[in-house]
């Protein structure tokens, strides 16, 4: 079997990277590690300060003492478009020469400004037809992305779209069975990636630009903080001797929650309204927000599904070398580097 690459999970708050291995049949951290960057070093998944990201990969692979330079890294956001399609069945070459024309009708970018990928999901559907999942990604995003790997002297050999990478994560901690949808949303700091799946399957993808800053921001603003003193707020480290988060901190929390859960609700009522599946068990959070309390209930009220958070480590082994507690404290933001770490330089 092809060696795992490296994940690198290149995300506008921190860089990740994850290394497992395959260990008697079952899988093995032996590098993870997080890398903060800058607040406006990635805006919008566009990367506005190149340097800066390059300098965080290179100091994150020699704090790591990383040797292995093929990586599999993840884009998201605007740049990227993924559409359910059915097309007359064809074999493999065929469709390979159809794809670029198939999807001219799909995806609102000119040809030639984007990468195109496609997936066959279902070889034929009740109605004879095939069914793909069509990935077109913005090439000067993708340019941009395989460039700061590129430069930090790494070979970019995978790239993959944040929302499957998620799903990969998940599929090697969870069993689901085949009839089962969860609803799977990796929630960082600038984007959400929506993934709603049914067994092994994706059904629909959505990457919506909230995440964990909304939080900061709004503290900031209505509690007049600074950007540092908000985030240690957020994230339970403002709270004085006895532990107590003011009441005020909490108060736009759950505001920003609130409305957090009503956007997310939005995708699942449009999901819902579309696909008369019923079978959806639960919501499964992950990324650095899906360590916010006041987030996971207002999701729960929203959409009145259980709510649990995903555990990136769930059924993977910690090489005794490293942090388990460092391991278990960043559970739910491993989850994308986890997803790209199962990738292998030649798979697709
Ligand atoms: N305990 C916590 N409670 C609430 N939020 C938290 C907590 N810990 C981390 N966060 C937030 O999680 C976010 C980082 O998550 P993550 O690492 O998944 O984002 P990212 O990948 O850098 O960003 P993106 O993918 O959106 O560009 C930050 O906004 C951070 O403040
Ligand atoms: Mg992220």
């Amino acid at each position: 079997m092809a060696k795992h690459c490296i994940g690198l999970d290149i995300g506008s708050s921190s860089i990740k990277a994850v290394q497992l291995k395959k260990k008697r049949g079952a899988l093995e951290v032996c590098a993870f590690g997080l890398e903060p960057l800058a607040p406006q070093t990635i805006v919008d998944g566009t990367i506005m300060d190149q340097t800066a990201v390059v300098e965080a990969i290179r100091s994150l692979w020699r704090r790591l003492k990383l040797r292995q330079k093929d990586v599999a890294i993840a884009i998201a956001g605007h740049s990227v478009i993924i559409k359910k399609i059915n097309v007359p069945r064809m074999n493999g070459d065929e469709l390979a020469e159809q794809i670029p024309r198939e999807a001219e009708h799909h995806i609102p970018f000119s040809r030639e400004d984007v990468e195109i990928d496609y997936e066959v999901v279902l070889e034929q559907n009740a109605g004879g037809q095939m069914e793909l999942i069509l990935v077109a990604a913005k090439k000067e995003v993708v340019a941009d992305y395989t460039q700061v790997v590129r430069d930090a002297s790494l070979n970019p050999v995978v790239v993959d779209v944040a929302a499957f990478s998620t799903q990969n994560g998940f599929e090697i901690n969870y069993e689901l069975g085949a009839e089962e949808t969860v609803v799977l949303i990796n929630v960082g700091a600038a984007i959400s990636n929506i993934n709603i799946i049914r067994g092994t399957q994706s059904l629909f993808t959505r990457d919506v630009t909230i995440g964990g800053n909304l939080f900061t921001e709004e503290i900031q603003k209505q509690l007049n903080m600074s950007h540092d003193e908000a985030e240690a707020y957020k994230t339970g480290g403002g709270a004085d001797e006895q532990g107590v988060v003011p009441g005020a901190v909490e108060q736009v929390m759950n505001s920003v929650a609130d409305s957090m859960a009503g956007e997310f609700q939005r995708s699942l009522d449009f999901f819902l309204a579309t696909s008369a599946d019923t079978n959806v068990s639960r919501i499964c959070l992950s990324g650095g927000t899906a360590k916010s309390m006041a987030l996971h209930r207002a999701i729960e009220n929203h959409s009145r599904i259980p709510v649990e958070v995903i555990d990136a480590w769930r059924q993977v082994s910690v090489s005794p070398k490293l942090d388990g507690d460092y391991l278990a404290a960043h559970a739910p933001e491993a989850l994308v580097g986890v997803g790209l770490a199962m990738r292998a330089a030649n798979d697709k």
